[in-house]
This record gives C-alpha cells, sequence and structure tokens, in this order.
C-alpha cells in the first residue's frame, strides 16, 4: 500500500494518525484533507498549517454551501433527534464525499479517519468512504490508544501538542452547531461551569422582536433583508446567543446503545426551527402536520445513524418538499430571557382567514354541525352503554 488520504482536523488525534499510517500501516504517503463546514476560522488555519507541515500534501476544502444545503433540509424536516440538533451528525456526510472526492483524484489506496470505537462518527464516516469502494482505516479504534501514549508518540514524533488551556472538553463547532463534550462532563450528574459555553451568553438586556422570512421551507430573509443562508444563520447565532438561546443539556443514546452526556449551543438552529414549525401551522393541513412528525423522527434518525444515502432519505426528503411548497410566509418571533416565541405569522397560503371563521360568507349552516356531533362519538357511547346494561 502506497498512498492514504486522512480526514483531518488538527487536533491530537488526528496529527497523530500521520506518523502512525506510515509506521504502523505501512503507507509510503499521507495526503490530509480539512474539510471546511463553518468551524472558526483559526481552527481551519490551524488545521492547514499543521497539514502541511506534518503530512506529505495538504488539502483545504470548501463545502459551507453544500453544508447549508444540507441545513435547509434538516430545517424543512425540523430535524431533531431527542432534542439534538444534528449539528455534528449532518456534516459528517458532508466531510465524508468531499474527503473521498479528493481521495478518487489522488487514487488513493485507502482513507483514514480519526473516529474512535464508541461513537458515531465512525458509522457516518465508515458508510460514505464505503460507499466509494475504499478500505477504511480507523486508527484510534484499532489502536486503542490513551491520550498519555498520543502525546508521548507525538513528541517522539516531532509533533507539537495542540495547547488545550487547561480545558479537557472534545469540541466540534461547525454552522449548526457547538458540542462540547468529554471530561468530567461525561458525568450526567455534573453541573457544567459556564466557561464551556462560547456561543450564549445573557449579554442582552432587552427583549427583541425579529422577523423571519420563509420561501418554501427556507428561511431567506431576516428583519425584511435578504440574506444568503449562511449570512442568516451566522447572525441568528449572534443574535440568539446574547438572549441565551439555544443551548441544550442533555442524555442522549448513541447508536450502539451507550447513553451519552451531551453540551450544545445552537442558537440559530433553535430559532429557525421554532419559527419554521410555527409557520408550517398556519399553512399544512392538520393530517398533513400528524403525518409529518412521524416522517420527521425517521429522517433525523437517519442522519443521526450517518445513513443518508438510504433510499428512504431520499424518498423522506421527496414528501417533505411536498409539504414545503406553501410553507412561504413570515413569523416574528420575541427573542429574551434564554427563550424564543413565535407571536405572529402570517402566509399567502394561510388555512386561516378571518372571513371564514364566519361560516355564513362560506355557505355553511352551523346548524348541520348537531348532525355531525351525534356521529362524531357514537362509538364511546355505544361501549359505556354495552357496559351498563
Ligand atoms: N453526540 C453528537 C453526535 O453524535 C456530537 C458529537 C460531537 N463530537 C465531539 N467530539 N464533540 O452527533
Amino acid at each position: 500500500m502506497s498512498k492514504v488520504v486522512l480526514c483531518y482536523s488538527g487536533g491530537l488525534d488526528t496529527t497523530v494518525c500521520i506518523p502512525l499510517l506510515k509506521e504502523r500501516y505501512g503507507f509510503k504517503e499521507v495526503i490530509t484533507v480539512t474539510v471546511n463546514v463553518g468551524q472558526p476560522e483559526e481552527d481551519l488555519k490551524k488545521a492547514e498549517e499543521r497539514g502541511k507541515k506534518y503530512a506529505d500534501r495538504h488539502y483545504t476544502v470548501d463545502a459551507v454551501d453544500e453544508f447549508v444545503d444540507m441545513i435547509f433540509m434538516l430545517i424543512k424536516a425540523n430535524g431533531d433527534y431527542e432534542g439534538y440538533v444534528l449539528g455534528t451528525a449532518l456534516a459528517r456526510p458532508v466531510i465524508a464525499r468531499n474527503v473521498a472526492e479528493i481521495a478518487v483524484k489522488e487514487n488513493a489506496d485507502a482513507i483514514a479517519h480519526g473516529a474512535t470505537g464508541k461513537g458515531n462518527d465512525q458509522l457516518r464516516f465508515d458508510n460514505i468512504f464505503l460507499e466509494y469502494g475504499f478500505k477504511v482505516i480507523a486508527p484510534m479504534r484499532e489502536l486503542n490508544l490513551t491520550r498519555e501514549w498520543e502525546i508521548e508518540y507525538a513528541i517522539k514524533n516531532g509533533i507539537d501538542i495542540p495547547v488545550t488551556k487547561d480545558r479537557p472538553w472534545s469540541i466540534d463547532e461547525n454552522l449548526w452547531s457547538r458540542s462540547v463534550e468529554g471530561g468530567k462532563l461525561e458525568s450526567p450528574s455534573y453541573i457544567p461551569p459556564e466557561e464551556i459555553y462560547e456561543w450564549t451568553n445573557r449579554e442582552a438586556k432587552e427583549d427583541e422582536i425579529i422577523r423571519i422570512d420563509f420561501e418554501r421551507g427556507v428561511p431567506v430573509a431576516l428583519n425584511g433583508k435578504k440574506m444568503s443562508g449562511r449570512g442568516l444563520i451566522e447572525k441568528l447565532n449572534r443574535i440568539g446567543g446574547r438572549h441565551g438561546i439555544g443551548r441544550t443539556d442533555m442524555m442522549e443514546d448513541r447508536v450502539l446503545g451507550l447513553k451519552a452526556r451531551e453540551n450544545y449551543e445552537h442558537p440559530a438552529a433553535t430559532i429557525l426551527i421554532t419559527a419554521h414549525r410555527d409557520l408550517e401551522k398556519l399553512v399544512l393541513t392538520r393530517r398533513e402536520l400528524k403525518f409529518k412528525r412521524f416522517v420527521e423522527e425517521e429522517w433525523a434518525e437517519l442522519v443521526y445513524y450517518g445513513l443518508v444515502n438510504d433510499p428512504l432519505f431520499d424518498a423522506l426528503n421527496a414528501f417533505i418538499d411536498r409539504t414545503q411548497e406553501r410553507v412561504t410566509g413570515w413569523v416574528k418571533l420575541r427573542l429574551g430571557d434564554c427563550h424564543v416565541m413565535p407571536v405572529a405569522r402570517d402566509s399567502e397560503f394561510s388555512l386561516y382567514r378571518e372571513e371564514l371563521v364566519s361560516f355564513d360568507s362560506l355557505g355553511i349552516d352551523q346548524s348541520l354541525a348537531e348532525g355531525f356531533s351525534i356521529f362524531h362519538s357514537l362509538q364511546g357511547r355505544l361501549f359505556r352503554r354495552l357496559k351498563r346494561d
């Protein structure tokens, strides 16, 4: 074997993989690929610097627009797995596809990633790399390495240890959410210190009302101003963050069955999904809303499980897109005190119309409701009578 492409974040784990892939796995050439899904600029820069320094070649690929397209699908699906907004889960296939494309271009013999054998990411990465026909190598999963061993090995191989500022958290950050896990946070009974949060605080002293416009289920404008998906999400992360909106501290069922304690920040996700759900309630029928809830749950599970290449995912999206043809309109929301609350909404497809409330104008005689009411509850009454006799 000669050439391997490594899915690279620039952190300790994936950097240690570079010499390991040569020493333990016998590769002659290691190519690192970092995919931009909206992580902080300095993280990307650091990854690029370190990739160029320690690997034979490095690529940085910009996939933000591709990720935004996935986020739009998520908004239409009100994406939510057990209360988690799916930021990491949704980004993984985007990252994996971009890494696989480079591996094809480079005619690589394998793709490596730094996911462990305990989490969900291994499933999400493996799936896509295998779909492309590559052999997958996951040193962290295969070699069972401890952090101490990794640090020693890094020093031996002339690799700088990234400064951790005495914060033992593992952070995964992208445009849609920020996840903080590990260290003391693993214990469900431990209250996290304020310092784990970076996107949310309570700086805003006064409530604020904002307006979001949707077109076919996709947010297109903030306070009347048209914005790109990326710009809108970044802006809402800042605005919502000041109100302390979008923190989640939860127990989560990993695919493998492990229960994990998770902490997330996601102001824009909370605001946009709250607004989107509210608009749907104005324009979709009761039956559409009820059925869509099942579809949404299945949708979120496929994303969480890393199964977005299953044909079911396409079929669910087709259903969802059909419902979104009428999800056009605006929602006003009040932000304040860690909460977001819809306070007004309107749409050209609204199923509420003032003139319809008065039955006369519809040509409906309300006395007809009596007959409806008699049949409506018939079976329950039959049953109760049965019991009585
Ligand atoms: N539990 C989440 C998921 O499976 C987030 C994992 C984030 N990883 C991290 N190292 N913080 O999608």
